[in-house]
């Protein structure tokens, strides 16, 4: 069977995207690496994906102006992807990314949502609401993107304790690590059909 393949968009660090690379070379993931496009010319991501030899491309509006959107596109289209993983991407999905693959583009959130989502939570703003709200868990939540963003469909969440002496920076450190594992193991049950989009 055809594997799925992979269009990464992240604009930071790319941790979530190696992990996922790293499920492939381990066996446990049946699914091909094939591109990613950020939007930040310094992420760490694009430097990861130069290491691992998968595709990349620094698309932004400041490189590609009013055509950034057609650009990502059409090279998710060349790239033949199935799925577009967004891991910790920070821009707004162009609508005709989220209409072509519709029901097909997977986002990671750092709560339990449908809690501490939608406007402004992102970044340590998420963990720092969680620990404001005196919350006893937290986790990351793999979910669908549609064009409400935090309120598409949740594919897998995982719990971890906040902790009484948390602090937002403590509290990512141990949502992040289970990112890593939830990711990779949810696109795996997608490849595998356990999870039908
Ligand atoms: C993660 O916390 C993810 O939940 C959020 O952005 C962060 C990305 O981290 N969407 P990395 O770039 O994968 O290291």
């Amino acid at each position: 069977m055809k594997k799925l393949r992979l269009g990464f968009l992240a604009s930071h660090g790319g941790s979530n995207m190696q992990a996922i690379i790293d499920a492939i070379k381990a066996g446990k993931l049946d699914a091909e690496a094939a591109v990613l496009i950020s939007n930040n010319s310094h992420s760490g991501a694009l430097e990861k994906a130069k290491n691992e030899g998968i595709k990349h491309f620094h698309i932004s509006s400041k490189t590609h102006g009013d055509k950034e959107a057609e650009t990502i596109f059409n090279i998710l289209k060349e790239q033949q992807v199935d799925l577009v993983i967004l891991a910790g991407y920070m821009k707004k999905i162009g609508d005709e990314v989220l209409s072509e693959y519709k029901g097909k583009i997977l986002n990671i959130h750092p709560a339990l949502l449908p809690k501490f989502g939608g406007s402004g939570m992102y970044g340590m703003n998420v963990h720092t609401a969680v620990i404001e709200a005196k919350e006893k868990e937290s986790g990351p939540t793999v979910h669908l993107i549609d064009e409400y963003y935090d309120r598409g469909r949740i594919l897998a969440q995982t719990k971890v304790p906040v902790k009484e002496d948390d602090t937002p920076e403590t509290l990512a450190a141990r949502v992040l690590k289970s990112e890593h594992l939830i990711y990779a193991e949810t696109i795996q049950k997608i490849a595998s059909g356990e999870i039908k989009l």
